[in-house]
């Protein structure tokens, strides 16, 4: 059945070209390396990141699998992540898009920080590096931030970003303690 609409972003759009590095205020953004396993191993001993990112690794096995995972999702075009690295090269944080929808040009940002590196922006300078390469390189239409209204912290770095908060869903995610209900915000290439 034909469709009526082009897609937004016609296939090929992320896995015809390398996955960028990009720069954010001071920060890297890059790919994930198998050797960043160790890394991420210890950011998600973190009790928020469990938290809120409702998973633990528990070994490096597991989080060398969670490294290597992103260069399938980029090749799929479904998901993206990228070390936010220090001077040091380093990872101190996360910053990505999942649930990508080429055809929309839509897609939800995720971020987590490392517990030493909160409070310096390193959130809000990389959902802001991620978002104008999103929007202004790649052509992508709308991003979304969704989070548990009890993170407060994580409902700031969407606000700072520019993503407006557009409603609450109830019951939205499940989390260890039972449903949260959830923020939407939302931002638009249109918006800038
Ligand atoms: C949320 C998170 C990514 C913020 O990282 P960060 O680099 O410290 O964020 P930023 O420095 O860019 O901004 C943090 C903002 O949140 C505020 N904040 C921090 N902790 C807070 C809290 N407990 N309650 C309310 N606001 C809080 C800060 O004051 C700051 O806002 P301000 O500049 O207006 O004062 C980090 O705390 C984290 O990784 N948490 C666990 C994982 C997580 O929640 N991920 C998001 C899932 S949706």
């Amino acid at each position: 059945m034909p469709l009526l609409v082009e897609p937004a972003l016609p296939p090929g759009t992320l896995r015809d070209a390398a996955q960028p590095r990009l720069a954010a205020d001071g920060l890297v953004l890059r790919s994930w390396r198998r050797g960043d396993a160790a890394a991420v191993r210890t950011a998600f001993g973190c009790a928020d990141i469990q938290r809120w990112h409702v998973r633990r690794l528990d070994t490096l096995d597991e989080a060398t699998e969670w490294v290597g995972q992103w260069a399938d999702g980029w090749d799929a075009e479904t998901a993206a992540s990228w070390a936010v690295a220090d001077a040091d090269d380093q990872p101190l944080a996360q910053v990505g898009l999942r649930g990508i929808s080429l055809a929309e040009g839509s897609a939800s940002v995720s971020y987590w920080v490392t517990p030493a590196a909160r409070g310096r922006s390193v959130a809000t300078r990389s959902v802001n590096a991620l978002s104008d390469w999103a929007f202004h390189v790649i052509g992508f239409n709308r991003l979304n931030v969704s989070h548990s209204i009890a993170n407060a912290a994580s409902c700031r770095v969407a606000e700072r970003s520019g993503y407006r908060l557009e409603g609450t869903l109830r019951q939205a995610i499940k989390h260890t303690d039972g449903w949260h209900d959830w923020h939407i915000h939302g931002r638009l290439q249109t918006d800038n």
